[in-house]
C-alpha cells in the first residue's frame, strides 16, 4: 500500500480538525506528525471498532438505522479496497482513523460524519492497538506451540543419548540431550504463561472514553465490548486513552521469548562450531561465505541473538515513551505503533523460523559422548559413591579430587584407572564403582522428577505432549 503524499485538491479547509486554525500546517510538519504510512496496519481493526461502535449508536437511538445500515455498507465496500491495494492513503488526512473517515463519508454522506460521535480518536486508537495486539498474542501462543512440539519431537529422539552438562562452561556432568532441551521446554511454557497473562489485560475496551472525559450521549459501552470479544471495559476514561502498559508487558514478556531464544541459539552456534562437533544445522538454514570456500554458518540462530537486541530496544523504547506523559492522552503514542510492529513481525517470524529449524538438526551422538568422557563428568559419582559408603561429602570430595589430579596428568578418565589404582586413593573403593562411574549408570542414577536420567526425560515428554494436547506415543 503506498501513501499519496500531497494531494492539491485536498485544501485546509477539508482536514477534519481545520476549522480552527489560520494557516495550513508546515508541509514538513505535516510529514512528521503523520502517521498513515505506518498505522494503515491497524485498518482491518480499525473498521472492526467503527462497526461495532456504529452499530450501539444505532440501538441507542443515537443515530438512525438507515445510518447504521450505510456505515455498515461503506466501511465494508472500504475494507475490500484496502484489502485489494485500491484504497488511496492520503498523507493530508494524517493517519488510518482520518483516512477511513473521509473516505466513508466520500461514499455514504452525511452518515458517514455521524459516526464519530461519541468517540474520539484517542479510545479509537487505544482500541485498535489492542484489538490489533489480541491477535498478535493468538499468533505467538501458536507459534509457541509449534515450537515446543518440534522440541518435544528432538528430545524424543534423545532421551538417552548422553552428552556433557556444563557449568561455566566447563564439563561438570554428564547429562541427557533430551532433557537438556526439556529446559527449553519449560522456558517456552513460562513464555507462554505470561503471554496468556498480559492477554487478560489487553482485552479491555477503551472505547466511550471519548477523548478523555467520557461522553455526554447515552452510549452502552458493554455492548460494543460484547461485539468486540473484549472481557470487559476499562473503567476510567482518563486511563483507557493513555496508558500503554498492556502493550510495554507484551513486548516485557516479547523480551524474555527472545532472550530465552538467543540462549538456545548461542547453545545451536557453539554445538556446531567444529570444535564441540555436536550437532549440524540443515544447510537451508545456514549460508556460506563468499571468501572461504569451506564455511558453513549458522546465520539463523546468529540472527535469532542479534534481533533479541532490537526486541530489547524496542521494549526501552516504549517504556521511556509513557514515563513522562502526564494525563490523559499525548501524541507521544503515536509512537508506540512502529516498535509494536516490529516486535510483533520479529517474534513470529522467529518462533516460525525457529520450530522449522530444530526439525533440520541431525545429531552427532558419538562426539557428544566422546566430550563427556573427556572431561570427568563423573567425578562427583565417584564422591557420591563413597558417601554411600560412610566417608563424609568433604571427605570424598578430597579424595576424588586427588584422583582427577592423577587422571589429569596421565591423560585418563576415572574410569580407565584400574580397581588397584583407585583404590590407592581410598580403600573404600571397591569392584562396584566402575557401574557409577560409566556415564549411563551416571546419569541412570538421577532418577527423581526434574533429574536427568531418561526414564525421567521420557515421563517428562509424555507430560508436555498431554499438556500440549497432543496424544500420548
Ligand atoms: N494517530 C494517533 C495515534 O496514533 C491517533 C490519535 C490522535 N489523537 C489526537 N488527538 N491527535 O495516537
Amino acid at each position: 500500500m503506498t501513501t499519496q503524499h500531497s494531494n492539491s485538491s485536498l485544501h485546509q479547509k477539508d482536514q477534519a480538525w481545520s476549522g480552527r486554525f489560520n494557516e495550513p500546517v508546515a508541509e514538513l510538519v505535516k510529514r512528521y506528525t503523520a502517521s498513515v504510512d505506518f498505522d494503515q496496519r491497524l485498518a482491518r481493526v480499525d473498521i472492526q471498532g467503527s462497526l461495532a461502535h456504529a452499530t450501539m449508536l444505532g440501538a441507542t437511538g443515537i443515530i438512525s438505522a438507515q445510518d447504521v445500515a450505510d456505515i455498515q455498507r461503506g466501511l465494508t465496500e472500504i475494507l475490500a479496497d484496502i484489502e485489494a491495494g485500491q484504497f488511496e492513503w492520503l498523507l493530508d488526512l494524517e493517519d488510518v482513523h482520518l483516512n477511513i473517515e473521509r473516505r466513508l463519508t466520500e461514499k455514504i454522506g452525511d452518515a458517514g460524519k455521524r459516526l464519530h460521535t461519541g468517540r474520539s480518536r484517542n479510545d479509537q486508537v487505544a482500541t485498535d492497538v489492542r484489538l490489533w495486539l489480541r491477535g498478535v498474542v493468538e499468533d505467538t501462543l501458536s507459534g509457541i506451540r509449534a515450537l515446543q512440539l518440534a522440541l518435544l519431537d528432538l528430545a524424543d529422539a534423545h532421551a538417552d543419548t548422553i552428552m556433557p552438562g556444563f557449568t561455566h562452561l566447563q564439563v561438570a556432568q554428564p547429562v541427557t540431550f533430551g532433557h537438556h532441551l526439556m529446559a527449553y521446554y519449560e522456558m517456552l511454557g513460562r513464555d507462554a504463561e505470561r503471554f496468556a497473562d498480559a492477554y487478560k489485560r489487553i482485552n479491555r475496551l477503551p472505547l466511550g472514553a471519548a477523548a478523555l472525559a467520557g461522553t455526554s450521549y447515552p452510549i452502552d459501552r458493554h455492548m460494543v465490548a460484547q461485539l468486540l470479544g473484549f472481557d470487559g471495559v476499562c473503567q476510567n476514561s482518563l486511563d483507557a486513552v493513555s496508558d500503554r502498559d498492556f502493550a510495554i508487558e507484551f513486548n516485557a514478556a516479547a523480551a524474555l521469548l527472545m532472550m530465552h531464544l538467543s540462549r538456545f541459539s548461542e547453545e545451536l552456534i557453539l554445538w556446531m562450531s567444529p570444535r564441540f562437533g555436536f550437532i549440524d544445522i540443515a544447510d537451508r538454514f545456514c549460508t556460506g561465505s563468499s571468501i572461504m570456500p569451506q564455511k558453513k554458518n549458522p546465520d539463523v540462530p546468529e540472527l535469532v541473538r542479534g534481533k533479541t537486541g532490537r526486541v530489547y530496544g524496542h521494549l526501552m523504547g516504549l517504556l521511556t515513551l509513557m514515563k513522562g506523559q502526564p494525563l490523559a492522552y499525548n501524541k507521544d503514542n503515536q509512537e508506540d505503533k512502529e516498535p509494536l510492529f516490529d516486535v510483533a513481525d520479529t517474534l513470529l517470524v522467529t518462533l516460525q523460523i525457529y520450530a522449522d529449524m530444530l526439525r533440520g538438526i541431525t545429531v552427532n551422538s558419538a562426539r557428544m559422548r566422546q566430550a563427556a568422557l573427556e572431561g570427568f563428568a563423573t567425578a562427583t559419582d565417584l564422591a557420591d559413591y563413597l558417601v554411600k559408603r560412610g566417608m563424609p561429602f568433604r571427605d570424598a570430595h578430597e579424595v576424588v579430587a586427588h584422583a582427577v589430579k592423577a587422571g589429569v596428568a596421565q591423560g585418563r578418565d576415572l574410569a580407565e584407572f584400574s580397581l588397584e589404582a583407585l583404590q590407592a586413593f581410598s580403600t573404600m573403593i571397591e569392584a562396584d564403582v566402575f557401574e557409577v562411574l560409566t556415564l549411563e549408570g551416571s546419569v541412570a542414577s538421577r532418577n527423581h522428577v526434574g533429574g536427568t536420567a531418561p526414564q525421567q526425560v521420557k515421563q517428562a515428554i509424555a507430560q508436555a505432549r498431554l499438556a500440549l494436547g497432543q496424544k500420548p506415543a
